[in-house]
This record gives C-alpha cells, sequence and structure tokens, in this order.
C-alpha cells in the first residue's frame, strides 16, 4: 500500500463532506451518518441503500479496491431512519436487568442498520453514569458497572456470538445480518465532575478499575470491533491523547486487536479551543493510539495532507500507521466487508418490522419502575380498570412520539413532533386498551377545574423532560419541567391519579410525590408506547427495579448504591410489582414449548 493509501484508511468522514469521486480520490477508509445525517427526510431504506453503494463504489474503483465501512449512531434501534423500531433508550434497559433482551434488540437493530446498508453502529455506550446531572446518562445502563457489564451482551446481539476459534480480543462479526459495534467512550465519560459533559473524570485506580473500566474487558472478550474514545479527560489527561490508556491498557494489557476511532472532531479538542494546534492534535493522537480518525465536518484533506506530512518528516513513525491501517483491516476482512461490501436490498422490509416493535414492546414493559402505588391507607390504583365511565389522559408527553424516544431519534437532539417517526404513543396504547365504553378524554394542559368538574374516575397524566442529546442536556437543577408540576397540582389534586414520567434520568420529584396516587418511572420508552399501557391495566405486571438511584435533592449529588451517605428518595434496586395476566417470563417459556410441539409435529425430512 502507498501511504496515500495507508492514511486513507485513517479516516472516518461525514457523508455531507463526500462523493463517490473523492472516496476514491482520497482512497476514504470509512465514512459516517452523524445524528440525523440521512440522505434525505423521511428517507426510505431503499434510499440508506443505495447512498451507501454509492459511496462503496468509488471505494471499490481504488487500485486496491479496499470497500469503505460506513458507521451511524444505532443506539436505542436504528434511530436516525424513518419508521425504525425505536428501543428503549439504555436507562431503561438497564432496568429489566436482562441481558438475554438486550442481546435480542442487538441483533434486531443489527438487521436493520444491513437492511439500509449500513455494516457498522457506534454502539454500545457503556458508561457508568454516576452523576445524572450528565447529559447523556439516559445512555448508560447503569450506575452500577455490574449491570452495565450485563448488558454488554448488546455486542454479541449486534455483532454474533465470538466462535472459540476467534482469539480473545480479537473482532469478530458473523457475515450479512451482522454489524460491527463500538464500545464507547473509553474510558471514564460517565464520571465526569459534576456529570459536565465532555469534563474531566478526577479517579482513583480503585474507582477506575472497578467502576468504569470493567466492562470494557466484557466487551473486548466478547469480540467488539471497535472501541471509540471519549471525548473527556482522565485525571486531567485528554482521553485521545492518551497513550497510557489507549495504547498501553486497551491494546496492551487487554490486548484489544480491533481499532480505536475518535469521537467527531473528537482530536480537534485535544489542545484548547479556539487556538488549538491541529497538527499537533494528529500527532498526539495517533501517536497515542487513535487509529481512525472521526473528522467530521472539519477538511479531511486537511488532516489527510498534515498526516502524511507528520509521517514523511518522522513525526508519526510508519510502525504507527501500519499498526493503525492492520486494526483497520482486521476488523473489514473479519465482518466480511471485502467478500460482501454491497448493501442487501432484500432485508429492507425488516425496518420498522413487526416482529422488532413486539420485542421493543416488551423491553418497554419490563424497563418501567413502579414508584408509588396508593396512598398510605389507601388500596393500590395500579393496574388500572379497562372499564370506567370516564377517565382523563393529560400532559403533551402522553401522545407525542418525538418526547417518548427522546434524543438521538431522526435528529440528533431528538425533536418534540408527536409523528416523528412511526409508532404508537402513551395516549394511543391507552385508547387501544381500555374497554370500548371507557371514554377516554385527553387534555395537554388541564386546569384545575377541568380536572374537577369532568366526573373522571381516574386520570393518567404524562408529563417529562424534552428531548436532548449530549451537552445540551447537561442539566444542574433535574426540575421537571413546566407544565408538569403544574399538570400534578391540577390534576392529582383533583382525580386519582397516575403520574408518569418521560425522562432521561430521576428529577425532582420529592415535592409532588405526596399528591400521587400512583407514579412511574417510564425513563424514554422508544416508538412502542403500547408496552406502557400493557402494564398500566394488568396484562403484565410491574417488574423493573431502578438501575439509578432516585435521589431526594441535587445537593446530595453525586450519590450511588454504596456510598457511605445514602439518603436517597428511592434506593437503587427499589421497585413495586403488581401481578399481570401474563408474565413475560412464563410467556417466553411457553412460546419455546410451542416451537418444541411444532418442531416434534414437523414431518422428518429424509435428507
Ligand atoms: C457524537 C458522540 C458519539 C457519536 C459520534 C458520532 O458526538 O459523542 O457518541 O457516536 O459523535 O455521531
Amino acid at each position: 500500500m502507498t501511504l496515500a493509501e495507508k492514511v486513507g484508511q485513517m479516516v472516518q468522514v461525514e457523508r455531507v463532506n463526500a462523493t463517490a469521486q473523492t472516496v476514491k480520490e482520497y482512497f476514504i477508509g470509512s465514512l459516517l451518518s452523524g445524528g440525523g445525517s440521512a440522505p434525505s427526510d423521511k428517507a426510505s431504506p431503499e434510499a440508506w441503500v443505495d447512498m451507501v453503494n454509492e459511496f462503496q463504489k468509488g471505494a471499490l474503483a481504488t487500485r486496491l479496491g479496499i470497500p469503505m465501512i460506513y458507521g451511524i449512531d444505532a443506539v436505542h434501534g436504528h434511530n436516525n431512519v424513518y419508521k425504525a423500531t425505536i428501543f428503549p433508550h439504555n436507562v431503561g434497559l438497564g432496568v429489566t436487568r436482562d441481558p438475554e433482551l438486550v442481546k435480542k434488540i442487538g441483533a434486531a437493530t443489527a438487521l436493520e442498520v444491513r437492511a439500509t446498508g449500513i455494516p457498522y453502529a457506534f454502539a454500545p455506550c457503556i458508561a457508568v453514569c454516576r452523576d445524572p446531572r450528565w447529559g447523556r446518562c439516559y445512555e448508560s445502563y447503569s450506575e452500577d458497572p455490574k449491570i452495565v457489564k450485563m448488558m454488554t451482551e448488546l455486542i454479541p446481539g449486534l455483532q454474533g456470538d465470538r466462535p472459540d476459534k476467534v482469539p480473545k480480543g480479537f473482532p469478530y462479526v458473523n457475515g450479512k445480518r451482522h454489524v460491527a459495534g463500538c464500545a464507547k467512550h473509553f474510558v471514564g465519560d460517565g464520571g465526569t465532575v459534576k456529570g459536565i459533559n465532555e469534563n474531566n473524570t478526577i479517579v482513583d485506580d480503585n474507582q477506575l478499575y472497578n467502576i468504569h473500566m470493567p466492562a470494557y474487558w466484557d466487551s473486548v472478550d466478547k469480540g467488539v470491533a471497535t472501541v471509540m474514545a471519549s471525548y473527556s479527560s482522565l485525571n486531567g489527561v485528554k482521553m485521545h491523547a492518551n497513550k497510557a490508556m489507549l495504547t498501553d491498557y486497551l491494546k496492551g494489557k487487554m490486548q484489544f486487536k480491533g481499532f480505536i476511532i475518535s469521537d467527531y472532531q473528537g482530536i480537534d479538542k485535544i489542545t484548547p479551543v479556539p487556538d488549538s494546534n491541529y497538527t499537533y492534535s494528529i500527532e498526539q493522537s495517533i501517536n497515542d493510539g487513535i487509529d481512525m480518525v472521526m473528522v467530521g465536518y472539519t477538511s479531511y484533506k486537511e488532516y489527510l495532507q498534515i498526516l502524511t506530512k507528520l509521517v514523511k518528516t518522522n513525526y508519526i513513525p510508519m510502525s504507527r500507521i501500519d499498526g493503525a491501517v492492520t486494526r483497520i483491516l482486521r476488523v473489514k476482512f473479519s465482518m466480511g466487508l471485502f467478500e460482501h461490501p454491497l448493501g442487501d436490498y432484500s432485508l429492507v422490509k425488516k425496518v420498522g418490522c413487526k416482529e422488532h416493535r413486539k420485542l421493543a414492546k416488551e423491553a418497554v414493559r419490563k424497563s418501567l419502575v413502579l414508584l408509588k402505588n396508593g396512598k398510605s391507607g389507601d388500596k393500590p390504583l395500579l393496574p388500572l380498570p379497562k372499564k370506567a365511565s370516564k377517565i382523563l389522559v393529560a400532559g403533551e408527553h402522553a401522545d407525542n412520539l418525538g418526547l417518548q424516544c427522546g434524543g438521538w431519534t431522526i435528529e440528533w437532539q431528538g425533536l418534540n413532533k408527536t409523528d416523528l417517526t412511526e409508532g404508537t404513543t402513551i395516549l394511543k396504547a391507552i385508547q387501544e386498551t381500555v374497554h370500548k365504553k371507557t371514554q377516554v378524554v385527553y387534555e395537554k394542559k388541564p386546569t384545575a377545574e377541568f380536572a374537577k368538574s369532568g366526573g373522571f374516575e381516574y386520570a393518567v397524566v404524562v408529563i417529562g423532560e424534552q428531548p436532548y442529546a449530549e451537552t445540551k442536556g447537561d442539566n444542574e437543577n433535574l426540575t421537571i419541567p413546566e407544565p408538569g408540576p403544574e399538570m400534578i397540582k391540577n390534576v392529582c389534586g383533583n382525580v386519582k391519579c397516575v403520574v408518569i414520567l418521560i425522562s432521561g434520568r430521576p428529577l425532582v420529584v420529592e415535592p409532588y410525590i405526596d399528591t400521587m396516587d400512583a407514579f412511574v418511572a417510564a425513563w424514554l420508552p422508544g416508538s412502542e408506547g403500547q408496552g406502557v399501557a400493557e402494564v398500566l391495566f394488568g396484562k403484565y405486571g410491574f417488574t423493573g427495579k431502578l438501575a439509578r438511584t432516585w435521589f431526594k435533592r441535587v445537593d446530595q449529588l453525586p450519590m450511588n448504591v454504596g456510598d457511605k451517605s445514602y439518603d436517597p428518595l428511592f434506593p437503587f434496586e427499589f421497585g413495586l410489582t403488581t401481578k399481570g395476566e401474563k408474565e413475560d417470563g412464563k410467556e417466553k417459556e411457553n412460546e419455546k414449548e410451542k416451537e418444541k410441539e411444532k418442531e416434534k409435529e414437523k414431518p422428518k425430512s429424509d435428507l
């Protein structure tokens, strides 16, 4: 390979800045869709495949014909893609404590990603969020590293199970219906001071290796293809320029053999912006262990030119370039990208398919946490009776898919838009579940008078956060945004009510808890709101247990299970249960029984 062919492999370019021609001309090894970056508004799966294949033909037209690898943030389903199944965000999946379920979600997500011609997903985020003021806390499965370790089962879901013949640490991706994964963001992204995004994580060895590192060992063990460096710093050292952790620890001690990718323009922030020194950033990050740079909107031409010069002037040894390219090609070879470089149109019907939505519904059910059920002395309010004369559903979060899905959905920041994508709102699910004679009244912002005089048997109040992603979600006060508190006062002060909180993390609820008859944490459930109704009305029972401590006041933060001073409103692992007509676990066993019966009935082939 020429130097130009080598350095071309070490750049990942945002799709808007590339054409098939430039991919060919600069030997570009990878492209991405950043959050919300789609071929067009509401692009069909076919349009995605067309786009990816068009870029790929540019790569295949180069002298060596090395296929490019296209990456995307499929972090709760294939969330950039219109009509894809949107699963609960990780904050809810951690509550399920069901690695089997998360593995299935990985497999379903991989299939929908492949259905759009894409072979690489920047997931899972295995951050251990230690402070809910962090805007990305909903991308973290839990404050408890044991739960995060458990949820690395997403990797064999996305990639396939690493067979014994593939040594530990080597990337493994099983062919056409799986995708390369990306454990992120290495390391300590969830432990920054006050949860300030991209800030400094100050930890001793015990905290680093027993809280933030364990899930990386599981990820490497499961054959994760790539690891993404964190924007944050570790004890003052930028992770994108941290040789001790990237090279000595991840590649050395852990024997990780896939490639390390930077975060989006992550190397640009190594030196203090705005007078950042890009040449120094490239030299430092590559020498310290970054293999592929996600240049994002930064000019890839500038990056390639500087990198080439740094090699020619021996600031970066050729051995380092060869090491990086070896890892990148190893991933591409191991996943069959050379044999199958083009997207497969036959999978397009998998996007948002029924079986995936059914799986998402199960995940929603298991992600809900019942935190209060009946005022003291009262009988439990939940499960709600399907048959009632008249019920009130209140709050804009009840009928808004955008709010239900949260950030990283269609748009990077998500969007407050009820028909943002295809799915079932909580209101629609309630309407489909209650008895046909039950009158369901929906009011976005009911007054106290409206609630009082409406003759409602009970009310479901759905409130919560507006969508956000990354730094935009950093929040120091963690109060429920208005009109949430006003809805609680107006409705729960006049009607038996269950409050459902749609949020990326625990919020300040202590001032209102006594006014509520029942309280459910639903986190960011995604497109399948039916999962909420099925538990609210008792088809299934509540089973979820908190995977995060529910604090009383923000001045207690950070406060995590195991801390000496621990005085939560609801402790880690708390969650009330109710009996359902069906049990998820048993239902699964029944399904297995049915499968066995079907097998027995099948005529034995004589082959
Ligand atoms: C973002 C995020 C990272 C994501 C990447 C590509 O800034 O930090 O999680 O995978 O850029 O969109």
